[in-house]
Formats: C-alpha cells, structure tokens, sequence
C-alpha cells in the first residue's frame, strides 16, 4: 500500500543512492508554522544528517496492538530508532512546508506525510518492513500533527492519568495502579514543545517567566504543567484523561465499586434531591460518582454546573454549563469558582452542581444548598466525612468570614443531607465507602450517622482487598420524608432492609 517496497531485509544499508543535497536542519529554516504543525517540528532533532550512512541494527519487528504500544517500544532497541527516525525526520523537515500542512485537515496532512516519509526512505534506501514503516510514520505524524511521544497513551482509554517527570520518565495509571512506561521524549526541549503546544491552544505560554499553566486537551484532557527552574528534572506534565464515556452506576456496581443496594440507594439520593457532598482522595472517582448521581435528576429540573474544567455529562435537557477562567498573562480577568456560584443564585437554579468545591464558594453553596435550592451537589477533596465537614468550616473561615464556628457548623447541618465517602483503596479499586447523613448538632459538635459502609474484611492471595459493603441496620434516615415526598420511600426501604441481611462479600 501507498507504494511501499516490500521487506527486503532487516539490515539498513548505507545509501547507495546520493540524497539530494540537504543543509543540516536549523530550526530556523523552518518556515513559521500556524496551529498544530508548529513547535515540535521546530526543535531540531539529533541527528546525523542525511547522508550518514546508518549501520545501526532494525527496529523492531512488529507493532503490537495499541493497548500494548507502550511497552514495545522496549530501551533495547531505542537507540537505533530514534537514529533512524532522526535521520528521516530532519529531511522531512527539510521537505515540507508547515505551514502548508497546518491548513490540511488531519487525514489529508498524514497522507502528504506518508508521501514525502517513503520517498526519503526509498531515497536513502533504508531497509524497512511495512510494519516498521508503520509504526515510524505513526511516530513522525505524532510528532508532527500532535503531542509526540504521548499520542499512543492519549489513545488509549484505559488510562486514567498520564505524568511526565521530565523526558525520560513517564507513567500512567491504569486500573487504579500507578505504572512506570518505556515511552520517553527525545530530550527535554521536546517535552517543552510539547507541553507549549498544549498550552498555546488556550492561549497561554509556559517559560521561565510563567512557569505554571493549567490547560486542557481538545478532548477535555486536562492538564497542567510546570517547568523548569521550578520543577527540577525536566518539564512536568500531568494529564488527567476525559473519559467520554463516564461510568454509570450500573457500571460501578459490576465492578463492585459500590454493592446493588448501595447504587440504590444512590439513585434515591439523587433523585429526591437531597443536598449532597462527594468527599474522596484525588482521582478516587468523586467527579465520576457526581456524574453519576446527576443521572436520576428529573428531566425537567433547571440545572446549573459550575466547574473548574467542564467534565460532567448531564443527560437533562434544560442545564447551564460554567467553567472558571485563569488569570491571563497580565493577571488579569480571572473567574474564580466563588463568582460562577454566586452568579448562579442569579440564573433562577434549581439545582446548583459545583464540580469540586476548594474555597469561599463552599460559603455560597451552603447558602445556596439551604435557600430552595435543593438538591444541590458538590464534590470536596477529604477522607472521611468527618474530615469533609471539617474541610468546609476552614473552607469558609479561610475565604475571610468571622462567622463563629457553632453558626459556620449549623448552616453546614441545615444544609447538607448526605455525605457520599469515596476512596482509592490500596489495591486499586474504587470504592463508595460511606454514605452518611448529617444529623445536627449537640452542643458545638455535629452529629453524623452512618447509613451505609464498606467492611474490609482481609486480601486474597493477589493483594486484592476482599471486603463488603453493608448498612449500618438504621431503618430510617433524616431524608425519609424527602425520599417519601418524591416517592422513592418504598424503593429506599427495600434497599437498606436488603442492605442489612444480605451482607454478600463483594465481588473482585
Ligand atoms: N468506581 C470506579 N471504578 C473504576 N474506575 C473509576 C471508578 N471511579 C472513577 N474511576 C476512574 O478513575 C479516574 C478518576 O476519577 P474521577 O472521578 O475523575 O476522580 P476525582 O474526581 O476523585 O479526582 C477516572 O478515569 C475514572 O474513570
Ligand atoms: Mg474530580
């Protein structure tokens, strides 16, 4: 296909053919490009020029499916690839022209790569299987239309998180397991260019001056990079992956994140609009379960979200989507979460979902969550309910009110109905772990009850944590009358009643 010699051999021979005579590859011969084409290609590559002959061994044999494209680009043969590609990268550098290539669409821009890319190897007669031919052209459009290196691991969906210390250090989590990859840049400058084209986008520059930048990937990815001098060892680049297909509660009761009744229950929750905080670690599946909760939101509810990076999916018809806004480079125009949720109260909600609540805006929330508006959720970075409620009393005192702490914690009772504990055990699961009611206060203290927990029970012979999940035996919580008022009382009851005699160990 697209005229490809077939595999001849597997030495790559020196050319016996002179190449067209091509002046080493000064980033500066590179015309100005726009848009994507632009700043990878810029950063002249390693290489020896086209002319060397290259003696160095093949590359590897086949490409592996893309779930296993990390781990077969193994060290042993890294070496001589990224000569080779050096070498053919450089001349197509030489031959095309990027600003050109920036106005074609995708697929177009690949096609006039595949061209140019076997006519150097024909030309340089480098002796390559189609395999090979593949997995290089793949490299070189990565490099070329998209973010390099990282390409084969944005596309993969498996992955929740990608970070990247520095050129040579890459790792991913994958089913809840932090794992080191064998992916790496070709230097540092690469991963700088990388992370500027990522950054660009939204019209933002990383550089000694402006060394922090938040950012997001067309397909939501979110990102954020910080550089050198601040980080020590090379750029570093965190991606927390946009799952387009976010988990359902049915799913997360297969995977045994939270048992049949519990999902029950959740769904009650959501539906009769009780007040919700989801409290969780980072990356233990808080925005997942808010998501996942909104489902059971009547069609016909006037939703707002606020968020820091849009990521909820909400299936309704009538909702307002809001994202905050950095500071440009001047400092200036910053929309902080605090505004969106006081603007909210404006827009006539009727629900009101803030993504993750870090600061004042918990004020607002409160106000919002016990003024009419309930129903209203929002996420908080905690790792028990305890500590969630602690969270949010500092997260009012530090946003500058001198409310004392008994009023600060008797808004908090009036307004928050269930608190939603999700956690990251140490085996990799995800789990709901608590689901409890906020009671009320006795004296200066605000009394929780637990409605329903995870048990750990022990760890089989795999390191997998064996537990289950269970109701605590209360027959009715506080929102009985709120799950009743909506009809939810009998669907509710069965759940905890099921909850309690069950007590089946959880699967996986
Ligand atoms: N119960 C679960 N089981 C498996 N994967 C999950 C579960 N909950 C969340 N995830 C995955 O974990 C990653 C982080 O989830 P997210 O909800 O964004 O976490 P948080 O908001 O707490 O940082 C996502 O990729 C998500 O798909
Ligand atoms: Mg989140």
């Amino acid at each position: 296909m697209f005229g490809k010699r077939p595999t001849i051999g597997t030495e790559v021979r020196p050319a016996p053919v002179p190449p067209p005579p091509v002046a080493p590859p000064p980033a500066a011969s590179v015309p100005p490009a726009n848009g994507k084409a632009g700043d990878v290609g810029l950063a002249p590559l390693p290489s020896d020029g086209l002319g060397a002959p290259i003696t160095s061994p093949p590359l590897a044999p086949t490409r592996s499916p893309k779930q296993a494209v990390p781990s077969a680009r193994d060290s042993r043969r890294s070496e001589s690839y990224y000569e080779v590609k050096g070498a053919i990268f450089s001349a197509l550098i030489e031959a095309i022209d990027l600003s050109q290539l920036a106005r074609l669409d995708a697929e177009s821009a690949r096609e006039e790569i595949r061209d140019i890319v076997n006519e150097i190897i024909s030309i340089k007669s480098i002796v390559m299987s189609i395999a090979e031919q593949e997995e290089l052209l793949d490299d070189i459009c990565n490099d070329v239309l998209g973010y390099g290196p990282l390409e084969p691991l944005l596309a993969r969906d498996d992955i929740a998180d990608i970070m990247v210390n520095g050129a040579s250090t890459v790792y991913i989590e994958v089913a809840g397991k932090i794992q080191q990859t064998n992916i790496r840049f070709r230097d540092n400058q690469q991963l700088l260019n990388i992370c500027q084209r990522i950054v660009n986008q939204i019209g933002r520059r990383v550089d000694e001056a402006s060394p922090i930048c938040d950012a997001r990937l067309p397909d939501g990815s979110r990102v954020n990079v910080i550089a050198p001098p601040l980080a020590i060892d090379g750029p570093s680049l965190t991606i927390r992956k946009f799952k387009k297909d976010k988990l359902t509660l049915d799913q997360l009761v297969k995977f045994g994140s939270v048992s049949p009744e519990g999902g029950e229950i959740l769904r009650v929750i959501g539906h009769c609009r009780a007040n919700v905080l989801i409290s969780g670690g980072t990356g233990s599946g808080k925005t997942t379960l808010l998501n996942c909760l909104t489902r059971y939101i009547e069609e016909e509810e006037r939703i707002i979200t606020c968020e820091d990076a849009a990521e909820l999916q909400l299936q309704q018809p009538h909702v307002v989507r809001l994202e905050t806004r950095p500071p440009n480079l001047e400092g200036e125009g910053q929309v902080t979460m605090r505004d969106l949720v006081k603007n909210c109260l404006r827009m006539r909600p009727e629900r009101i979902i803030v993504g993750e609540v870090r600061g004042p805006e918990a004020f607002d929330l409160l106000q919002a969550m016990n003024t009419g508006h309930d129903g209203s959720m929002g996420t908080l970075h905690a790792n028990t309910p305890r500590e969630a409620l602690s969270r949010i009393e500092s997260m009012i005192t530090m946003g500058g009110y001198t409310l004392p702490s008994k009023t600060i914690r008797e808004m908090i009772c009036a307004s928050v109905d269930v608190i939603v504990q999700a956690s990251r055990l140490r085996d990799g699961s995800r789990r709901v772990t608590h689901i409890t009611e906020v009671m009320g206060m006795e004296g200066d203290v605000i009394i929780t009850q637990d409605l329903f927990v995870y048990e750990m029970l022990g760890e089989d012979a795999n390191g997998k944590l064996i537990g289950r999940h269970r109701s605590t035996g209360i027959g009715r919580p506080r929102f009985w009358d709120r799950a009743r008022y909506y009809g939810d009382e009998q669907r509710l009851a069965a759940a905890l009643d099921a909850a309690e005699v069950q007590n089946e160990p959880t699967r996986n």
